[in-house]
């Protein structure tokens, strides 16, 4: 119990789209080989005065403007993100600035890569416990196109940028349970370890899809195992989107084909905002009801992963 309810969603996408063919003008690559081997059709990259900030910021007043709830009312802010326009400040407290929220409320910026939004989740949530407030705002933003190597094509048509929001409301009554776990390892890495050393995306494509697509079927069955429930209980499970080929490796062990939201296509890997990215999608066409089960499964940089069953 001591659930969240799913109040409202929004999401914000840069204004420049790229096709594959695009991506071939960077390096020797095609439609067939990205669209075929990852099912990525477009992504989105920032144009000049686009970032995970502005980013977030939009998402955020969407989704704070649709739950109706007062600004003052929010009691934490947690963002998710890997590409943050800044390491300090956060880009929660930018967000926290932008929409004019209570000043004492915590605001922070959570690291865990493509499995950061479920984090941010499961952080809020505690933050409400602990705090006795009852609103948080959590958001998945990226600007994976800052840290991309766009000479090497084994990474670079992957990833897009975007950002996904949400605002949820802790209560006592509501289903929750969730998995989290790590295995060190550095098959992922990007980022600025000095200034003199900067690192683009690098990624063991191989080692990473093998621990993706054992990863979903293992989280979902933790989370089954600890929450009483089967695949028969669930509405939704919604997965981080890194590749459509994981999504299916994973539904051939798992069942439930019809429950896995896939929206890949359009974005790319949009590493920890693509999970709210998908929940505000589900919201507009009208797939997400009060009380419906949903699951949702992050994996990704660390290696980490993290699992949510919730009744939204
Ligand atoms: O969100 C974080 C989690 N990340 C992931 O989950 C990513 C998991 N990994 C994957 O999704 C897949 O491993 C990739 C999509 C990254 C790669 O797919 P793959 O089927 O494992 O391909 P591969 O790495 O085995 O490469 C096959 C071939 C290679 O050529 P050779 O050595 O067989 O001649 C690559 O050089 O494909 C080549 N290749 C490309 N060709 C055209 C690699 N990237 C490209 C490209 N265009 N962009």
């Amino acid at each position: 119990m001591n659930g969240l309810k799913l109040l409202a969603t929004g999401r914000a996408l840069p204004s420049q789209t790229l096709s594959n063919d695009d991506m071939s003008r960077y390096v020797e690559t095609s439609d067939e080989w990205i669209g075929g081997r990852t099912g990525i059709r477009q992504r989105y990259f920032c144009a000049e005065g686009e970032n995970a900030t502005t980013l977030a910021i939009e998402a955020s007043r969407l989704a704070l403007e649709r739950s109706g709830i007062p600004a003052a009312e929010i009691g934490c802010v947690v963002v998710a993100t890997s590409s943050g326009e800044y390491v300090m400040p956060s880009t929660a407290s930018m967000v926290h600035g932008a929409l004019a929220l209570d000043e004492n409320i915590p605001t922070l910026d959570v690291g865990a890569a493509c499995a950061g939004f479920l984090y941010a989740v499961e952080v809020a949530r505690g933050l409400l416990l602990a705090g006795g407030r009852r609103y948080a705002l959590v958001v998945g933003t990226e600007q994976m196109s800052s840290v991309l190597d766009m000479t090497d094509r084994t990474t670079c048509v992957l990833f897009g940028d975007g950002a996904g929001a949400t605002v949820f409301e802790l209560d006592t009554e509501r289903e929750y349970v969730s998995v989290q776990g790590t295995r060190s390892d550095m098959a992922i890495r990007s980022g600025c370890p000095s200034i003199t050393q900067k690192v683009p995306m690098q990624m063991d494509g191989q080692a990473v899809f093998r621990f993706a697509a054992a990863i979903i079927p293992k989280c979902v069955q933790d989370l089954f195992a600890k929450g009483g429930r089967t695949m028969d209980d669930v509405d939704w499970v919604v997965c981080h989107q890194a590749n459509e080929r994981i999504l299916d490796a994973s539904i051939r062990r798992l069942g439930g084909k019809e429950k896995f939201y896939k929206n890949i296509d359009r974005y790319a890997n949009t590493s920890a905002a693509s999970i709210a990215i998908a929940l505000d999608e589900m919201n507009e066409q009208g797939l997400l009801e009060e009380g419906q089960r949903i699951v949702m499964v992050g994996f990704g940089g660390g290696l980490t992963w993290a699992g949510i069953m919730l009744c939204i």
